[in-house]
């Protein structure tokens, strides 16, 4: 079982922008610096998966999870009831989140948690910083419920694993969003739908699986630039914006990264596209990125960005 000492050892590795696995009371959580976009960059490497899903900042307290979000009078009760506790809740982005874009997926909501396992409260509290973290099993594995399961397929990419013993639920959290569109259920997990409903007073819609955020369809809608993209561009053409990868040459001032750092780059995406959108330029002109590693991630989003709108 994690001591004191360890759970500082992990607080600081954290603050350093590297990754470390932690119980919570649903499943293991691969925990990293949720402001810190290259450490959640380096969480979706090592989850191995080829695509970013946005992911749950996990906080010690509602005063914390308040600050990063804009929580409606029901998505209040929802906090009250259930946290510390499996519940997430997905609500607009507060206009000063410190919270990486990274880890929204470049979405302008985030999904917030307090998780009641002592270790992770602790370590939350002791570094200081919303930490995000999906279950800590690589991509299309089983989500570990035993320090054991993570050592297993994680040790090499985690600075530390702290050892909760036994998930007491073994479930992920309920994730509920409080959108425009009202309370949603998007993942069944260790509260049931019927708990939820009866502290709000009312049934809520269950969204299906096809029109989650993470799927084309629904993302395109939350996360296309205005601007129209050109992928694998070698130069820009006229009246084009550029955004780089590598050095800046005669291309205008974006680069993903200028040393050729996938993780850099992941890091940097989404805050470039909307610091370029913001210039209110018609089309923006990309450079080829290696598919190899997060690459894959970077160009399935460049993918979905540039596909054609549909109204
Ligand atoms: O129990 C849990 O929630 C665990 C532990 C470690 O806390 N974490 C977890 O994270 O399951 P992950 O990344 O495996 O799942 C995050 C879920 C996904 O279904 C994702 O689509 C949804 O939360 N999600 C995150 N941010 C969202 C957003 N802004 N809008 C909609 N859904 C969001
Ligand atoms: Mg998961």
């Amino acid at each position: 079982m994690a001591s004191p000492t360890d759970i500082e050892a992990a607080a600081r590795a954290l603050r350093e922008g590297q990754l470390v696995a932690f119980p919570t009371e649903t499943v293991y959580g691969l925990g990293a610096d949720a402001t810190n976009g290259e450490a959640v960059a380096r969480v979706y490497a090592a989850k191995g998966r080829p695509s970013f899903n946005p992911l749950i900042a996990h906080v010690p307290d509602a005063e914390a999870a308040f600050a990063l979000g804009a929580f409606s009078p029901e998505a209040k009760a929802l906090a009250s009831a259930f946290w510390p506790g499996p519940v997430s809740l997905v609500v607009p982005r507060a206009a000063d989140c410190p919270v990486s874009l990274l880890a929204s997926a470049g979405l302008d909501s985030i999904a917030i948690r307090v998780p009641s396992h002592p270790v992770a409260l602790e370590l939350l509290k002791a570094t200081g910083r919303p930490v995000v973290a999906p279950s800590a099993n690589p991509s299309g594995k089983i989500s570990p419920t035993t320090a054991e399961h993570v050592r297993r397929h994680l040790k090499d990419k985690v600075a530390v694993v702290l050892d909760g013993g036994h998930c007491k639920v073994g479930v992920e959290s309920t994730v509920v969003s409080f959108l425009a569109d009202g309370p949603r259920l998007l993942r069944h997990g260790g509260v049931p739908k019927a708990e939820i409903e009866k502290v709000l007073g009312h049934a809520i819609a269950a969204q299906s699986h096809s029109a989650r955020p993470h799927a084309p369809g629904q993302l395109l809608s939350h996360y296309a630039p205005h601007a129209e993209l050109r992928l694998n561009a070698q130069a820009p053409r006229e009246g084009e914006a550029y955004l780089g990868f590598g050095p800046l040459h005669a291309y205008g001032p974006w680069t993903l990264s200028a040393t050729g750092d996938l993780v850099e780059a992941a890091a940097s995406l989404f805050r470039l596209l909307h610091e370029i959108d913001a210039t209110g330029v018609a089309r923006i002109a990309v450079a080829p990125i290696p598919h190899q590693g997060l690459g894959e991630a970077i160009n399935d989003r460049l993918m979905r960005a540039a596909a054609p709108r549909t109204a």
